[in-house]
């Protein structure tokens, strides 16, 4: 099978140039202009972007959470993430406390093989890890898991005490993989949540009110003073605010390996979603929560800057009945998370590109390139070049839509409502190419569940600076933990 993309605009992290793409198979086979190659299929794609698809490092597909379980499945997640022109998805495999991080990854490949209409691959939720269990991490590397999150959230549930992730990061440094945490202080958020219950607040909005951003960045403090100490890379995930945003920074400036991610509703939305009329505001009850709408300059700030490095959703549907409506007497008890998977790129191409706050080729950088790399799928994934799989994304920048869970161009997660209700976007996934096939073309889903496969993913590969590769370089050169005096000794 073969594909033509003729007169498109190929745009990547750091190219931008007329060029036809041929496809033979599953890659990318050639690249010039005006090429003269007979083909299955052409596409003519003048006046479009041709953009690597994206690449979605933070979902939550078919997850148990808050006493129920996301509404995406396998299959209705990644046809959603299709239609928005994401091609490559990391969801996360989670450890039951007590069992084999090996057992949970053998669960969630019963729940994902077979049905996925795009590529995926797997971080594994670490809830427990004593020295025993630690050469288990090196033996999810070899089954292309090389990457894991901790949570300081949670207590009781997810949450990972300091001397857990103190080990895991040790065990990451050395097999050349990579922590991912949830920083805030959930221990305190606990007590929060008790003292606003006791008062007798029940609404949403207490969710927000009693998960400060003080509490955030105290989690990213103390996960990047450990990264530091324990000479291992760190990636914050969902960073939300600006006083977590310094804390990144102060650390980066000392040459810790630390990367970060934000997510479209903490560039989009804010705090004041959660006074949507009667319990509505339950929609937004996602961790961290939505903040003070200040914060979002200063996160563009950060992706500009390359203190951020991407933009994830952290999709993690609940719908509103049957769902959310557990926690309708009890903020506490609404499961955490949102939708968005389907939105990423129209959202960040409209509000980060045209909105003036990234360049094009950041916005690719952003969504694709960037979590390739740090994730070990570059380039395989998160580019267009010759040898790299065909996940392409043939984008109208002209095409306007409105974001509506009635738009059924817009809405195919499995949810009822949609987080960016209303909003307008100029700039919309019109074809998908996912390892060579057309499984998207103007509305229309030509894939099947399966299409996708796993993706075996190799090392950490993060990003560096020439200063910031300097730095690396002595800690990586390392020297023994104990008394380590920190990056600059
Ligand atoms: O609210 C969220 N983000 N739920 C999903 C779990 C997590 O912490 O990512
Ligand atoms: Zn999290
Ligand atoms: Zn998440």
């Amino acid at each position: 099978m073969s594909v033509l993309i003729k007169n498109g605009r190929i745009v990547t992290a750091v190219d931008d140039y007329q060029a036809d793409v041929f496809v033979s198979g599953d890659t990318v086979a050639v690249i010039g202009r005006n090429l003269a190659i007979e083909a299955d299929q052409v596409i003519d794609a003048a006046g479009k972007l041709v953009i690597p698809g994206g690449v979605d490092p933070h979902t939550h597909l078919e997850m148990p959470f808050g006493g129920t379980t996301t509404s995406d499945t396998f299959e209705t997640g990644t046809r959603a993430a299709a239609f928005g022109g994401t091609t490559c998805i990391v969801d996360f495999a989670i450890q039951t406390k007590g069992t084999s991080t090996l057992e949970a990854l053998e669960t969630w490949h019963g729940k994902a093989a077979g049905r996925t209409a795009i590529d995926y691959a797997f971080h594994m939720v670490i809830t427990d890890m004593p020295d025993e269990r630690v050469p288990e991490m090196r033996r999810l590397a070899d089954e292309g898991v090389t990457s894991y999150k901790l949570f300081m959230a949670y207590p009781g549930v997810l949450l990972s005490d300091d001397g857990t992730i103190f080990r895991a990061m040790r065990k990451a440094g050395e097999d050349g993989t990579l922590v991912c945490m949830h920083a805030e202080n959930g221990i305190v958020i606990d007590e929060l949540v008790k003292i606003a219950l006791a008062q007798g607040h029940i609404e949403p909005k207490y969710h927000a009110l009693t998960r400060p951003t003080r509490l955030e960045a105290e989690g990213a403090h103390r996960a990047l003073a450990i990264a530091e100490v324990a000479r291992a890379p760190v990636y914050i995930v969902h960073l939300s605010c600006y006083d977590a945003l310094q804390e990144l920074r102060m650390a980066q400036a000392r040459g810790v390996m630390a990367h970060a991610e934000t997510c479209p509703q903490y560039l989009l939305l804010d705090v004041d979603c959660y006074d949507e009329p009667g319990f509505d505001g339950a929609k937004y009850v996602l961790t961290p929560p939505l903040r003070e709408k200040w914060n979002q300059d200063e996160l563009w700030g950060g992706l500009r800057t390359s203190a951020l490095d991407v933009i994830s959703t952290d999709h993690c549907p609940f719908c509103i009945r049957e769902q959310k409506e557990l926690g309708r007497d009890d903020f506490s008890q609404i499961p955490n998370g949102g939708p968005g998977v389907e939105n990423r790129m129209s959202l960040i191409y409209h509000h980060g590109v045209s909105g003036g706050n990234i360049t094009l080729n950041r916005f690719v950088e952003l969504t694709s390139t960037s979590p390739a790399k740090i994730f070990g799928l570059f380039p395989r994934k998160g580019t267009i070049a010759v040898g790299s799989d065909a996940d392409i994304v043939i984008f109208d920048p002209n095409q306007e839509e409105t974001i509506s869970r009635h738009n059924a161009r817009t809405h195919h997660m499995n949810i009822d409502y949609s987080a960016y209700e209303g909003f307008k976007v100029k700039g919309y996934t019109e074809t998908v190419l996912s390892r060579g096939k057309i499984i998207v073309d103007k509305g229309e889903y030509l894939g099947r569940p399966g299409d996708g496969s796993f993706v075996k993913r190799g090392p950490y590969g993060g990003l560096y600076s020439a200063t910031r590769d300097a730095a690396r370089r002595d800690i990586l050169a390392g020297g023994p933990v104990l008394g380590s005096p920190g990056a600059r000794g």
